[in-house]
């Protein structure tokens, strides 16, 4: 038997920071998708407010009971997150539930609450969020078939389709085991394989998105590109310590680079095809990735 205590904070936790970044995934796809293919663009909405539903849902049981080191990781929003849906939301005219965002910016953290008496509502988030999961799995799978097969067109890269899609089956795997009441298992090495390949592929976008004018800002994301694909794939149970430390590194100084970005897109200071909220969105990922590093929550 799962501990109730335990088995909710993560449940709430897991689904604050997965099903937002969930239902950015659906946005940019929803604003790269070209008129003609009307069908995929409101698929992709309909999604979109899905997961934005039980985000809201998460939210709003999450408050008192999230601990302090995640809400302090500024993993599920940022001091920029708003300011970047108001933004990205006006300049693509797709909509997003900016009240969402308003509501966790004011989650607090009271160690007095048990998470016991959420444990039923934690399960039947998990069970509900599964299942659309599942949908919009699908849904990029067969994006990334027609475009690789040139029946769509999406500026979208294809790894960043594919890049997507790997971090919903990452959350699948983690909410698999959740609602077969099992506590997720996720080793340090597994945990830092993935995401030393996604911070290196975040890296790769913003060289890639960034204007050929942005030479010293292209050079940065070129060089941090570079350090974590020499870090991916490392990890053994003799390289873990020293692996760990460097990838901490790493991923600090590119946290700072990601808020680098994030700020000078909202003041229009940099040139590029970098929508504000994607900067933000992959700042979470690192802000996500520090937290495990520091304290692993899948780890029995
Ligand atoms: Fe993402
Ligand atoms: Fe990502």
């Amino acid at each position: 038997m799962v501990n109730r205590d335990r088995f909710s904070k993560l449940s709430f936790e897991t689904n604050l920071f997965f099903q937002r970044i969930m239902k950015e995934h659906l946005f940019f796809i929803e604003t790269n998708l070209q008129p003609a293919a009307p069908s995929h663009i409101a698929k992709a909405k309909k999604l979109k407010l899905s997961m934005e539903k039980l985000l809201a849902e998460a939210v709003h049981y999450s408050n008192c009971l999230i601990s302090d080191n995640a809400l302090k990781s500024n993993e599920f929003v940022t001091p920029y997150t708003l300011k970047a849906e108001e933004v990205t939301s006006a300049l693509t005219g797709a909509s997003l539930d900016m009240e969402i965002t308003k509501a966790e910016l004011k989650l607090v953290c009271d160690p007095r609450y048990s998470y016991e008496n959420y444990f039923e509502a934690a399960d039947s988030l998990n069970k509900r969020t599964y299942k659309l999961l599942q949908e919009v799995i699908k849904f990029q799978k067969e994006l990334i078939e027609e475009d690789s097969a040139c029946e769509i067109f999406i500026p979208l890269y294809p790894q960043m389709l594919e890049h997507d899609t790997h971090e919903a089956e990452l959350y699948l795997s983690i909410l698999e085991s959740l609602v077969n009441m099992q506590m997720p298992e996720l080793s340090t090495c597994d945990e830092v394989n993935f995401w030393n390949m996604i911070m290196a592929e975040h890296a790769e976008f913003f060289d890639g998105m960034l204007d050929p004018t942005e030479k010293e800002l292209k050079a940065l994301a070129a060089a941090a590109a570079e350090k974590f694909n020499e870090l991916e794939d490392e990890c053994t149970q003799a390289t873990q310590i020293k692996l760990l430390n460097e990838s901490k590194e790493a991923t600090r100084k590119l946290k700072q680079y990601k808020v680098d970005i994030a700020t000078g897109l909202l003041r229009c200071k940099i040139k590029s095809i970098i929508p504000p909220l994607l900067a933000d969105h992959v700042l979470r990922e690192a802000n996500h990735y520090l937290r495990i590093m520091s304290n692993n929550p899948y780890m029995g």
